[in-house]
């Protein structure tokens, strides 16, 4: 069969429990989605890039759009790390919306930079892919955490920690999760830093805020695992709280988590940066109809957990 393309998906994700306070140094729970981005390579007279999405294109010798610079990155870094000649057009579309907590830069990237390595027939193993992929977040949010990077390779469920530690935490049912879109696109940079500036104003709270953090993403992964998801569902509505504390939540995203409350589900927050973006919402069997309902003005799909991670083949 003759190769014309490389193609590589890699899932969106949504932070159940932990998000910030994971760029501190606390355990995080994260989870894959069905939904992703996908990328496809192939040989080319000139190093080009497009993203569907954004509707831009970078072709060598042009001055590279901003958006496309975290793909340039990598780019140029695989090609330190894997000399080669051959020229690569790569094409990047996403079905997850933008800017909107749900892992669309990560994914991107992921997706990407295995595509990139599959059409140049590197033996690049996960963890290869993450550190390049983590190069691009880096153009992209400035401090990431990796969890993202790393949900969009492994799939699945997992605690995640930056400083190098993961657990694969396994469900005894599927979890259908309602994921619900403000419609309101933020910097996750800019959150970050907002989040962090209260190490300055508080300096021990913070840090016991973040140690208990941890704590409530461990316990979440065992009820989660269990299907004890009334508490669980506790824990996201306590976390939704904290995080508003810490000024990363706003009036459309509490107008949600409320609504979903209403309708009878079993707990709500925002997840990934805040500030805008989306809400996951955990509803039980009886409620799902209801909850659904009191959602339907708004941009909102429904996602089951766990889901698989990086996917790669030809075409
Ligand atoms: C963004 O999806 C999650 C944050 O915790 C940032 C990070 O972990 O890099 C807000």
């Amino acid at each position: 069969m003759v190769v014309l393309y490389a193609c590589a998906f890699s899932p969106g994700k949504v932070i159940l429990l932990g998000e910030h306070f994971v760029v501190h140094g606390a355990c995080a729970l994260v989870a894959a989605i069905e939904q992703g981005s996908t990328t496809k390579s192939s040989l080319s007279d000139v190093d080009e890039i497009v993203s569907e999405n954004l509707n831009l294109r970078w072709r060598q010798g042009d001055p590279v759009p901003k958006a496309l610079l975290p793909y340039k990155k990598a780019l140029e870094r695989i090609r330190s790390e894997f000399p080669v000649s051959k020229k690569i057009r790569s094409s990047i579309s996403t079905t997850l919306p933008l800017s909107a907590g749900l892992g669309s830069s990560s994914s991107t990237s992921v997706s990407y930079v295995a595509s990139v390595l599959k059409l140049l027939d590197s033996d690049a193993d996960s963890g290869r892919i993450f550190d390049i992929a983590m190069e691009s977040e880096r153009v992209t949010h400035g401090n990431p955490s990796g969890v993202d990077v790393f949900v969009g390779v492994e799939g699945g469920v997992h605690l995640y920690k930056r400083d190098g530690s993961k657990k694969k935490v396994n469900l005894l049912a599927p979890v259908k999760i309602i994921v619900v879109n403000t419609g309101i696109r933020r910097s996750t940079s800019y959150l970050v830093s907002k989040f962090a500036s209260y190490r300055n104003i508080f300096p021990s709270y913070f840090d016991g805020v973040v140690k208990a953090s941890s704590h409530i993403a461990v316990l979440g992964s065992d009820y989660l695992s269990k299907g004890m998801l009334n508490e669980f569902g506790l824990l996201l509505n306590y976390q939704h709280a904290i995080l508003s504390f810490f000024g990363v939540s706003c009036k459309p995203l509490d107008n949600l988590v409320n609504l979903s409350i209403e309708g009878g589900a079993l707990g709500a927050k925002l997840t990934g940066a805040g500030g805008g973006g989306c809400v996951i919402v955990l509803p039980d069997q009886s409620s799902f109809g209801n909850v659904i309902r009191k959602l339907e003005a708004f941009d909102v799909f429904v996602t089951t957990i766990p889901s698989g991670g990086l996917k790669t083949w030809t075409e």
